[in-house]
């Protein structure tokens, strides 16, 4: 039986800038009252360390917007009240999503030392054109001088990209890619340019402004991405992402193998499990109104739905089929699917060990119609 672990999630939701692409909940702004904040997040953490008791946390993950805009002592102080509301254990992760600015930079060192063991950096291309057009404030110079740093200063560091960007051809990729892999993090994650509802670069698409990667070129970028990855030590073990053996996500594997995990911060998303029922939850979006619900309510929570049982299986294929290790079905999930698993496996899109079941690299690439295969 995996290990699925217990995680916390800490969402800080404000950038310096807004992503042309980014449709995550974020508000331009820099949230300085590091008291206020700090306060709501402990409220919410000893909120739920009440309701989870005899749990053993095995990762923290703030992420964002831009967490590393937070201050160090902010972070140090959280950490602190997580590891006094739960046990943990020795090893625990504990990430922090960065950005490569200088200003950035220079906080690194503090953050470290306030207990934050992985950096994440979101660096989505050292190409300066790339960069501007995705609309980052930081040049593809000082993406690599924050990398280097982050691996000097933390060892266990992964990087964000983002490919398939208009004309982008595959020689490009596949060169961009192998020179940033060159550098050794870790760990890589790497997303095809989604074009999102609500952001600019929808209305851009609109007007005419740049076309988005067709599938076919999209799916030959993802082909080289897997390749190029593989080669350099450095495997898929989920859709977009790749590490080097015992460097995955803790705290992204307890989401995709089911576990639980709390959420706090404005707009978290949360699964527990309480007496038995998986429930989830979701804090109020905009930062205002989720620091006044602390303020009254000791937690944030807006939704706190229980899952049915098909809602938790759904829920299971869906995460688990985006890892290379697969789901393991119980006999009755698995009787529920034969006849379609069946088709999928002589079709070459299903592999079966036992009762796991896993997407060959073909499922992969057609995942979402897949799930819709098997989930009717
Ligand atoms: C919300 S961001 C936070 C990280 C960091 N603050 C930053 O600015 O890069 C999380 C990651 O999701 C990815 N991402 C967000 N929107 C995307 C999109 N529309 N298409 C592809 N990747 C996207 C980016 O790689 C980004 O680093």
């Amino acid at each position: 039986m995996v290990e699925k672990g217990f995680g916390l999630y800490i969402h800080w939701p404000f950038c310096t800038r807004i992503c042309p692409y980014c449709d995550f909940n974020i508000y331009k702004d820099r949230g300085a009252d590091t008291a206020k904040w700090t306060d709501a997040f402990i409220s919410e953490i000893n909120h739920w360390a009440v309701q989870t008791p005899g749990r053993r946390l095995t990762s923290i993950y703030f992420g964002g917007g831009t967490p590393s805009l937070a201050a160090p002592e902010l972070v140090h102080t959280v950490i602190n009240a997580a590891r006094s509301a739960w046990p943990t254990n020795d090893n625990i992760e504990i990430t922090l999503e960065a950005n490569p600015t200088d200003a950035e930079q220079a906080r690194f060192s503090a953050f470290h030392g306030s207990g934050v063991n992985r950096l994440s950096l979101g660096i989505q291309s050292f190409d300066d054109t790339a960069l501007q057009f995705l609309g980052r404030n930081h040049t593809g110079h000082e993406a690599r001088y924050a990398l280097d740093l982050a691996l000097k200063i933390f060892g266990n560091v992964t990087f964000d990209l983002i490919y398939a960007l208009p004309d982008q051809t595959e020689e490009a990729w596949q060169s961009s890619l192998r020179k940033a892999l060159s550098i050794g993090a870790p760990h890589l994650s790497a997303y095809q340019l989604t074009i999102e509802p609500g952001t600019a670069f929808e209305k851009a698409v609109e007007r005419g402004t740049f076309a988005p990667a067709d599938d076919d070129h999209g799916a030959a970028l993802y082909d080289i991405t897997q390749s190029e990855a593989e080669r350099a030590g450095r495997p898929r073990y989920e859709i977009s992402n790749h590490a080097s053996p015992g460097f995955e996500s803790r705290h992204n594997l307890t989401y995709w193998r089911g576990g639980d995990y709390i959420g706090i911060g404005p707009g978290a998303h949360g699964r527990v499990t309480i007496d038995g029922t998986r429930r989830a939850t979701e804090t109020h979006r905009a930062p205002q109104k989720y620091l006044t619900a602390v303020n009254d309510h000791g937690h944030g929570i807006c939704l706190d739905d229980p899952l049915s049982r098909d809602d938790v299986f759904a829920e299971k294929l869906t995460m688990g089929l985006r890892m290379q290790e697969g789901v393991s079905l119980s006999q009755l999930e698995f009787a529920q699917l034969a006849d379609r698993i069946k088709v999928l496996q002589a079709d070459g899109f299903i592999e079966i060990n036992g009762p796991h079941l896993s997407a060959s690299a073909a499922g992969q690439r057609i995942l979402n119609s897949l799930l819709s295969t098997l989930l009717i």
